[in-house]
This record gives structure tokens, C-alpha cells and sequence, in this order.
């Protein structure tokens, strides 16, 4: 089945949240924000701001009714700045108009006076000075103390890692109709509208039942819509609640890059011991995350970097430790791969370290310690249908590497100014949300009489595919054609509870339980059927009743209007819970994930060495979906991660100057990977597999997994840069742009 949106998104009719029809007399409401890292502020004057053509109000924090706190993990968070402010962007006020542009005129009529405080933006520099979101975690296993004395060999480091924007095509927004009972309904462009839901009774000081959230779709989130819709949604409910009017926001691009976090930078500092043979024995690794001013989802992203500070491979003894840092930045947020990219490039510049320092190649140690069947990862889940080893060897033989390496071994030989690179990037990423209590659904499905179908799940679509997923198992489990069954928005009238559309569960928790709800309408039907086709097997398909694989004269819209006549419920409210999953956070030991996709990647770049630009050439993946539900979907959705992790690798530089103001804070200065600087090939195989019984029809998560093959772009490089200038002493520093790429090519050892 091709994506449902397709069509429509190609003639540009697709509905996003600027989209919506305005309801006449609509506001416009333009977050004001700080301009200075850290203050307190002494006074704001909102006077002259206020007198301005088309305004209509400024709200503060002292106009909020309820709580002024959105912190979703911990309330550390106001929504608009009560007295100070921790970073450049906090919103301090809510300017109200008839016109973006008339709150435009205003904001630059309100003048703050700061009595500016000292910045940090550097995560270590954080640490020293104890200023932390919460007390580092350490995941340990084995004994890495007794271990040291039986390495042969003991390498230390230090790995650095940027963060990266977002870079959602449609900026964050929302849009809030006030009804006449004082309900509230709102639309947001958001991964989780139950979290909004909440945060905007919390701060309106209403109950929840009176705050509706719905969502169409994303024009993408990618991590940075599952806790950072909310404050705008908040404002603009707040402004409705206020002025009994509608009010919408809809993000610049510059003033979204500005007040959003990204990914988390990391440092980390490893140490790494092998024996002879190249079996790694020992692993420390402290990582620094850099978290911005307020906790936000950091505490669950550094959680998913200790639970990926091994990747794919096998160490006995480890000690992963993590710090996360407060510094005067947009509170970071989550991002595709959730703090696991970042763990997986600590241990994989941990290997290259160990592998220039005893002159192997990377791969050799790679490969030696890959994790096989019934292995224990530090957290103490023991892996069970492992294809790290399968999906390698698949790799290797499919694209014929050995001669892949002889031939860019020939080339650099040969060329001067142009030297290739390759690099081996194997993955394994744990599919649940890492809180245990997050994994459930609900969905709502409802056969009307005439046939057709309606299905309501708590999953937001957002250019995954997830609708067209859904749409694929109610066509499946009734046998009916796709035009007979409309996926509705995401809307907490109709679901509720909901966890976010995150950490690549979302196809499998709401599909699970919509299969679940289908399932159990499917049985009443089959009842009805039976009742003519006594003792016989009924089967729908082709909108036909099938009885003993016999065709009978039954059709499905005939079905379904015998069983409404009959009184049989037409409509299913199913709930699925992942089962097996369990953490102890006191022990830090459990099985938190429902099962891990694996998989193996081959980057091959040319690295000019007069300009210090690249070209990837190649890059050949063998992935592990299971058994693929819609392949030319999940497909789609490799090649996005891919590039979306080989530009968080190489192009995209996030730079805040010292007082912690972005630097790189539009598309001029922000570079992300464009129709030339994304791999000349991509070569997607599938990995033939059983698949996961966890998975929604065995068909693997695919949403994140996939950018941390963008990993091996990096190492690639520097692979390049070695043949060009062997003795170079590098550091490990991501993004490799052109600029360090020149710098190194250059460095003197
Ligand atoms: N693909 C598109 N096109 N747009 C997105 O915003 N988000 C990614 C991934 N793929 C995203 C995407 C992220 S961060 C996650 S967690 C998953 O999709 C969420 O959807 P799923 O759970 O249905 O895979
Ligand atoms: Mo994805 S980072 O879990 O929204």
C-alpha cells in the first residue's frame, strides 16, 4: 500500500496546522523572549508595546490562572519567565494581536532590563561547578577493576559530539478555540497530545476533561515535537482562555531555531581494554550531556544513552556513567534515536581509537565483538534472535566488500589530491520507551452500518507512514478495501492516556492494540455469519463472506447491517500493553525493551584534500525490519534516517557563542544534507529474519534506528583524512564539516 498521504502531499493539499480554515476574528499571538542567557530581570515595560496598532493583550506570568510549570519529567520549568531567565529564547511574554506583524511592531516596543548572571554553556564546565538536572546514573556489569589487569591492551579518549536541529519542515504551532462552556479545544502540531492536554489544564487551572487536543499530522517531529509542542499550545490556550476568542501561533523559522533545543551535545571521556585476539574485556565511559537550562526529556535520554553505550557489541565488564549537565542553553530535547546515537559514537571512537593505536582496522575489532545470542547488554537484558552477527556477514558477502576495500586501497595509491574512505557502522537499538509505564495504547474503532469504517488510535502521524501501517491491518483483519476505512486525527476525546508517538513504538503499540479492536469486531461478525453458515469456517475478504473457502452471496456491507439489525455492538475500544518489559531503576537492571533491530552498514566518501569537502559515494545497508509491513515505507524511512544521521555527522553545525546565543540560527548558517551531498547510492537490503512476535505483524520498528548508521559517515571521513595524512594526531569531534575536515587534513602530528 502506498502512503495514504502521498497523493495529497504531492498536490500540496494535505492539511497541516497553518492549514486549519481560521474561524473569523482569529488572534495571533507571538512569543516575546529573552535576550540574554542568564539574569534576573528587573523590570519589563510593556507600555508602548501595549499602545500598538492591533494589539490586543500581553500576557505574563502573573496573568496565569494555574500552574505556571510545563516541566513534563520534573517541574522545573515555567512557561513564561517569572523574574529570570536561564537562557537565550525563554519566553517571557505572550504578545496578543490581530496580526502577526502588528505583535511583530509590538515586541520590539518592550523593554526588559537584565541584571545579567555569569553563562555556562559547556557541560563539563557544568559538572565542576555541581550544576546537574539530576544525580548521575551508572549502569555496571561484571567487574571492570579486576578486568584492567588482564587486557593487553588499555586505550583512553575523549569523544565529542554536536547537537543537531530538528529542521521539521512545518515550525511548531497550535491553534485554540475557547467553547462556550468553558472548554477549550486545541490543535497542535505535536507527537504527544496527551502531554499537552495536561499541561494546558495544569497551567489554565482547569481539569483535563475540558482541554480537547487534536492532531492531523506533523509536517515531521522527529523527536523535537514529543515535549517541545507544549508551550505553544499552552500559550495560545491560555490567550483563548483569557480573551474568550481564538488564538493561533505559527513559528518563524528563525524564532523557532532560537527557542527550541535540540539534540543533546555530549562529551564523554572512555577508556577501552582488549586482549590479544582484539576481544574487548573492559569499557568506562563518562558521558557530560549537555541538557540546556531545565531538565525537559534529558533524564530519559541519557537513560537510552547508558542503554546504548555498547551498541552492538559484547563487553563483559562495564562502567557507563552519565552526568546530566544544566548550562544556559534552550532546554535540549529529544531527537530521533533519543541519546542512543550518542552513546554508540562514544563506543565506536572508543574501537577506532584502539584500532589506530594497535594499526587494525576498526572492523577487525568490530567484528570480534559483536553480540550473539543469549549475550547480557549492562543493564541486564540477555539478547535473544540476535542478527548483529547474520546482518554483518549478509553485508560483507551481499556488497562484496573485500573487494570494495582493495579498490579504494588502489585508488588512494594512486591519487594524490582525492582519498577514499570506508567505514563499517553495525547498529542494535532496544525498541520500548525505556519507561516501562509508557508502553500502552488504546484504540477506537467503529463500523457504521453502512460498511464503512472509522478508527481512532493515540498515534500521531508525522511522515512515517504510521496511518498508512494502521490503515493496513483494518483492511487486513476485515478484508475490506482501504476506501471503506477513514484514519481519523489524534484526538483525546476519543483516545486518552496517551503515550507520545516516540521512540519508535508507535506502529507497534497502536497497531497492536487497533489489531486487538478489529480482532475482537471481526469475531462478532464471523458470529453473525455463522449463524447461516452453520459449523462452517468463515472468512472475510474481498468484502465478501467466505464460508469452508466457499464464496457465499454474503457481502460485508450485508454483514455488517444483519449484525447492527441483530444488535451486536459495531463499535471496539481495545487497550494493549507491552508484556515481558521490566526495569528496576534502583538496581539498574531489568529487560526494558521488547526486542532490538540490528543491522549493518558500509560507507564509502572521497574526500578532496585541496578543499576539504566530501562526497559519500556509497553507502550499502543490510537492515533487520522482520518481516517488513510495507516496505516501500520502511525503505523510505532508512534512507531519511540515514541522511538525517550522516547530516548530523558531517554538515550540521549548532554554534552558541559564549553568552549562549545561536549563532547558526537560520538555513544560511545552518547547513543541512541537500539533493548533492546526500550518498551518490544508497543500497537498502532486508535481512531475512522471523521477525519479533512484539512487532506489530512481526514488521520490526524502523523509525530511529536507522540514523545511527549515519554514524559510520563520520569515521568514514576520518578514515580518508588518515590515508591523506596518516600520523595526524586527530581528535574524535563531531560534525566533521569541510572546515575541520580541511584542519585535519592539514594537522601536524
Ligand atoms: N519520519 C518522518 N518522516 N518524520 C518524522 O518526524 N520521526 C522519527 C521517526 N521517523 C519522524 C520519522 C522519530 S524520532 C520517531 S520516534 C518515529 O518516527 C516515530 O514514529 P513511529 O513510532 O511510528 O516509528
Ligand atoms: Mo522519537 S526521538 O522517540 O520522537
Amino acid at each position: 500500500m502506498i502512503n495514504i498521504d502521498a497523493h495529497n502531499h504531492v498536490k500540496g493539499k494535505s492539511i497541516y496546522l497553518d492549514d486549519i480554515q481560521e474561524i473569523h476574528g482569529t488572534l495571533y499571538a507571538l512569543p516575546f523572549d529573552a535576550t540574554v542567557a542568564h539574569a534576573k530581570i528587573k523590570s519589563i515595560d510593556l507600555e508602548s508595546a501595549l499602545k500598538t496598532k492591533g494589539i490586543v493583550t500581553i500576557l505574563k506570568a502573573k496573568d496565569i490562572p494555574g500552574q505556571n510549570q510545563i516541566g513534563g519529567i520534573f517541574p522545573d520549568e515555567p512557561l513564561l519567565a517569572d523574574g529570570e531567565v536561564h537562557f537565550r529564547g525563554q519566553v517571557i511574554a505572550i504578545i496578543v494581536g490581530t496580526t502577526e506583524h502588528h505583535c511583530r511592531v509590538a515586541a520590539k516596543r518592550i523593554k526588559v532590563v537584565y541584571d545579567e548572571l555569569p553563562v555556562i554553556t559547556d557541560p563539563r564546565e557544568a559538572q565542576k561547578q555541581n550544576q546537574l538536572i539530576m544525580p548521575p546514573r551508572q549502569f555496571r556489569l561484571g567487574d571492570t577493576t579486576s578486568a584492567w589487569s588482564q587486557c593487553d591492551y588499555i586505550f583512553e579518549g575523549r569523544s565529542d559530539v554536536n547537537g543537531q536541529e530538528h529542521l521539521y519542515i512545518e515550525t511548531q504551532g497550535a491553534y485554540a478555540r475557547p467553547k462556550e462552556d468553558g472548554s477549550i479545544i486545541v490543535s497542535s502540531s505535536t507527537q504527544g497530545p496527551t502531554a499537552v492536554q495536561r499541561m494546558v489544564a495544569q497551567v489554565l487551572g482547569i481539569p483535563m476533561h475540558k482541554v480537547e487536543i487534536d492532531t492531523v499530522r506533523l509536517g515531521g517531529g522527529f523527536g523535537g515535537k514529543e515535549d517541545q509542542a507544549t508551550p505553544w499550545a499552552v500559550m495560545v490556550a491560555l490567550a483563548a482562555q483569557h480573551l474568550h476568542k481564538p488564538v493561533k501561533m505559527s513559528m518563524h523559522r528563525m524564532d523557532d531555531m532560537r527557542m527550541t533545543g535540540k539534540r543533546h551535545p555530549y562529551s564523554a571521556d572512555f577508556k577501552i581494554g582488549l586482549t590479544k585476539d582484539l576481544k574487548i574485556l573492559a569499557y568506562e565511559v563518562t558521558h557530560y550531556q549537555n541538557a540546556g537550562a531545565a531538565a525537559d526529556l534529558s533524564p530519559a535520554v541519557m537513560e537510552r544513552t547508558l542503554f546504548h553505550s555498547t551498541n552492538a557489541y559484547y563487553i563483559p565488564n562495564v562502567i557507563a556513567k552519565a552526568y546530566s549537565c544544566k548550562t544556559n542553553l534552550p532546554p535540549n530535547t529529544a531527537f530521533r534515536g533519543f541519546g542512543g546515537p550518542q552513546g554508540k559514537f562514544a563506543i565506536e571512537a572508543a574501537i577506532v581509537k584502539a584500532a589506530e593505536s594497535l594499526g587494525v582496522s576498526p572492523a577487525e575489532i568490530q567484528k570480534a565483538n559483536l553480540v550473539k545470542e543469549g549475550d547480557e547488554l549492562s543493564y541486564g537484558q540477555i539478547l535473544t534472535q540476535v542478527e548483529a552477527q547474520n546482518a554483518w556477514e549478509t553485508c560483507m558477502k551481499n556488497y562484496d566488500y573485500e573487494s570494495q576495500k582493495q579498490r579504494v586501497a588502489e585508488f588512494n595509491s594512486k591519487n594524490t589530491r582525492f582519498k577514499k574512505g570506508l567505514a563499517i557502522q553495525p547498529i542494535c537499538f532496544g525498541i520500548s520507551f525505556t519507561n516501562t509505564m509508557m508502553n500502552h495504547a488504546r484504540a477506537l474503532v467503529h463500523i457504521y452500518h453502512d460498511g464503512s469504517v472509522v478508527v481512532s488510535t493515540g498515534g500521531v502521524e508525522m511522515g512515517q507512514g504510521l496511518n498508512t501501517k494502521m490503515l493496513q491491518i483494518v483492511v487486513e483483519t476485515f478484508g475490506i478495501n482501504a476506501s471503506k476505512v477513514r484514519i481519523e486525527s489524534t484526538n483525546t476525546l476519543r483516545v486518552a492516556n496517551t503515550s507520545p508517538t516516540a521512540a519508535s513504538a508507535g506502529a507497534d503499540l497502536n497497531g497492536k492494540a487497533l489489531q486487538m479492536a478489529c480482532n475482537a469486531l471481526l469475531e462478532r461478525l464471523k458470529a453473525v455469519a455463522q449463524k447461516e453458515f452453520t459449523d462452517q469456517i468463515i472468512e472475510l475478504k474481498d468484502e465478501m463472506v467466505f464460508a469452508n473457502e466457499v464464496k457465499t452471496e454474503l457481502t460485508w456491507k450485508d454483514l455488517v447491517l444483519r449484525a447492527f439489525t441483530q444488535r451486536v455492538a459495531l463499535t471496539e475500544n481495545a487497550h494493549y500493553a507491552t508484556p515481558t518489559i521490566h526495569y528496576d531503576k534502583t538496581k539498574e537492571k531489568g529487560h526494558p525493551f521488547a526486542y532490538h533491530v540490528y543491522g549493518t552498514a558500509i560507507h564509502e566518501v572521497t574526500v578532496d584534500c585541496l578543499k576539504g569537502t566530501y562526497d559519500f559515494d556509497s553507502v550499502n545497508i543490510v537492515h533487520d525490519f522482520g518481516k517488513s509491513m510495507n516496505p516501500t515505507i520502511d525503505n523510505g524511512q532508512i534512507e531519511g534516517g540515514l541522511v538525517q544521521g550522516m547530516g548530523w555527522m558531517t554538515l550540521e553545525e549548532i554554534i552558541y557563542n559564549d553568552q549562549g546565543r545561536l549563532v547558526s540560527n537560520a538555513l544560511s548558517t545552518y547547513k543541512v544534507p541537500d539533493i548533492y551531498s546526500v550518498p551518490k547510492v544508497i543500497n537498502i537490503q532486508h535481512l531475512e529474519t522471523e521477525g519479533h512476535e512484539l512487532a506489530i505483524k512481526k514488521s520490526k520498528a524502523v523509525g530511529e534506528p536507522p540514523l545511527m548508521y549515519g554514524i559510520g559517515a563520520y569515521f568514514a571521513i576520518r578514515n580518508a583524512i588518515k590515508a591523506f595524512n596518516p600520523n595526524a594526531d586527530l581528535a574524535v569531534n563531531a560534525p566533521y564539516t569541510p572546515e575541520k575536515v580541511l584542519m585535519d587534513l592539514y594537522k601536524k602530528s
